[in-house]
């Protein structure tokens, strides 16, 4: 197959940071994308509706003129939110709040630090139908950060599932076998995102020839019979599972760094990326589920209208972007890709 079309996706998992970042990472989501869900893991966590609302016109102003974008907003989950914030976050058009456990990721240090915390929250979310994402690890440091993933499911996951039966959950950017085997067990109101990067890459990719911060994430990339799992359920057709590039932004001074920032960026190639995963399985013809349809779907929004071709015209990823004062180098920077992402207009 040389040319496939297929409805404009969304991304239901996306970091754009702030300020002047957002100019160099906006245009790229919507050059592709309908819609994102931006998270809230700012310097300052988005934790009030106000705060998530102004966030959004800030987004809207990196917008180019000639796309359409919609930026779908979330809180920031704390020891601290209050349920009445559920309520107007719901008036306001927020679709859901992310569950950092403490410590577990970039920007998390505010995150809960206990699950009961935040039952008065959950419970009043499970009222307001305000979908809960998570970050599904536990923090524990006695458990290998390999393990984090799988660990969560039986001490978290499946406890608060079986309190909140009512909430619709997203298990967020999956890495595991377990974490795929988990959501497919369940019948309604689980769904995951996938990464276009744990689709292609196995750990090996972290050490080949050194060591690369750029192939380092949270969660951290797995052992290949995990990507194997991921990349089998994303093209299955599950409408459980759908795309979440969580493309995750830092400077480049602080990704090739001694502490190296957790965070890959792949905003501007990702349906180059999701199309060559899907190509290598086979299954290209499932790419319009997993990338437009089960997204939508399953947070209850409507299919987008326009359409994005993607060709199988190669192109050379660019070596760096320009990023406020500094420097954004994507994932694959400099290597080859085969197909290329145009909007049909
Ligand atoms: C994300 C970031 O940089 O905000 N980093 C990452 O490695 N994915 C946070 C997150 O989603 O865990
Ligand atoms: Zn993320």
């Amino acid at each position: 197959m040389e040319t496939l079309d297929i409805t404009q996706p969304d991304d239901w998992h996306l970091h754009v940071r702030d300020g002047d970042f957002l100019k160099t990472v906006v245009p790229h989501t919507a050059e592709q994308f309908a819609r994102a869900v931006i998270m809230p893991n700012l310097k300052v966590p988005l934790t009030h509706t106000q705060d998530a609302l102004a966030y959004k016109e800030r987004i809207l102003k990196s917008v180019p003129k000639h796309l359409s974008f919609e930026p779908l907003m979330t809180l920031y989950l704390t020891d601290h939110l209050k349920p009445s914030e559920i309520r107007l976050a719901k008036e306001q058009g927020i679709v859901a709040l992310k569950l950092y456990p403490a410590g577990a990721t970039t920007n998390s240090d505010l995150g809960v630090t206990d699950i009961k915390h935040i039952y008065p929250v959950l419970e009043a979310m499970q009222r307001h139908g305000l979908l809960l994402l998570v970050h599904g690890e536990v923090t524990d440091p006695s458990i290998d950060v390999f393990d984090r993933e799988a660990v969560f499911i039986d001490r978290q996951l499946e406890p608060l599932r079986r309190d909140f039966p009512g909430l619709k959950i997203v298990f967020e950017h999956i890495t595991t076998e377990q974490a795929c085997e988990y959501v497919k067990s369940v019948d309604t109101g689980l769904g995951a995102t996938l990464t276009a990067h744990h689709l292609l890459l196995n750990r090996n990719a972290i050490f080949k020839g050194g060591l690369r911060p750029h192939y380092y994430c949270l969660p951290v990339l797995k052992r290949e019979t995990h990507r194997v799992a991921l990349l089998n359920a994303a093209t299955s057709g599950d409408a459980r599972f759908f795309l979440g590039t969580d493309s995750a932004p830092h400077l480049a001074t602080l990704k090739e760094h001694a502490s190296a920032c957790a965070g890959c960026y792949t905003a501007s190639i990702a349906m180059s990326l999701y199309a060559s995963a899907f190509e290598a399985a086979g299954r290209l013809s499932q790419l319009e589920r997993f990338a437009s349809l089960n997204g939508p779907a399953f947070y209850g929004l409507k299919k987008n209208t326009q359409r994005l071709r993607l060709k199988k015209t190669p192109f050379e990823v660019q070596a760096e972007y320009p990023y406020a004062q500094g420097a954004l180098k994507p994932l694959f920077a400099g290597e080859m890709l085969e197909w290329s992402a145009q909007l049909v207009t």
